[in-house]
């Protein structure tokens, strides 16, 4: 399976630290955040990963990565034109290098402890359709928050950053596709923010009875913002004192 990693954006809620570095390069630990995406992909057996990111950005991503030689994997990149585009706009720039295959795309500022390689043997063996990965969360309203029916363990609905969320759960920004993905982006419209969620893609799925889910067990954070972005330095540390992570 191929891997994807957005990492564009504009790092608005992280300035002035993103005045001059893409947030995706910010510390994390002792690596780039960009760093942990990888090694997961890495470690669940994906060795062809493609990175979108900025134009202004790409040099930067290139001079510290290469093109996968320290990871002996491939590493490949693609420009988002429309930055500030939203997720679901981002991802359409990978469909040269998706092609017709299920793949997983990970969100360059999602930190995580889990090991992916479960969920990823899972949307294997699922067939057609999409898979998420939920966590529980004590600030829903941040995220995407699914409507989730667990006696049937389906997801029902999920509303974007929602002011009375309708569970505890966020969808994380671990997402898993099949190629149907590109018809249901070019099938949505531009949200109140002005970007092409990937919630509203996700309900596409929902609608057609197509999406499934997992919960996430360790911790995860979107380092998106001053705070999560030092929390999750917090939580490698810790990790790498019980002789985990680096
Ligand atoms: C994005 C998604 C949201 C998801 C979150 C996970 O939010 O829109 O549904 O829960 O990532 O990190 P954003 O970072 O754009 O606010």
């Amino acid at each position: 399976m191929k891997g994807v990693i957005l990492a564009g954006g504009t790092g608005t809620r992280l300035k002035p630290l993103t005045q001059i570095i893409n947030k995706h390069l910010l510390p994390v630990g002792s690596y780039p955040m960009i760093y942990w995406p990888i090694l997961k992909l890495i470690e669940a057996g994906v060795n062809e990963i493609l990175i979108i990111t900025n134009r202004h950005h790409l040099n930067s991503f290139i001079e510290v990565l290469g093109h996968g030689e320290e990871f002996s994997v491939n590493l490949h990149y693609q420009i988002q034109t429309n930055e500030g585009g939203g997720i679901a706009d981002a991802l359409i720039s990978a469909k040269d290098f998706i092609n017709q295959e299920k793949f997983i795309v990970l969100l360059g500022d999602n930190v995580f402890e889990d090991s992916i390689k479960p969920y990823i043997q899972a949307f294997d063996v699922q067939g057609a359709g999409a898979r998420v990965l939920l966590k529980e969360v004590s600030d829903p309203s941040r995220y995407g928050v699914p409507k989730v029916d667990t006696a049937s363990r389906r997801i029902l609905s999920i509303i974007e950053k929602p002011s009375n969320p309708p569970s505890s759960y966020c969808v994380t920004g671990i997402y898993m596709y099949d190629q149907k993905v590109f018809e249901y982006i070019e099938a949505i419209n531009p949200s109140k923010r002005n970007e092409l969620e990937i919630t509203d893609v996700n309900n596409l799925y929902i609608n057609n009875n197509l999406l499934q889910y997992d919960i996430l067990e360790g911790w995860w954070i979107d380092a998106g913002t001053h705070e999560s972005l030092f929390q999750a330095n917090q939580f490698l540390y810790k990790s790498i004192k019980r002789g985990g992570e680096h």
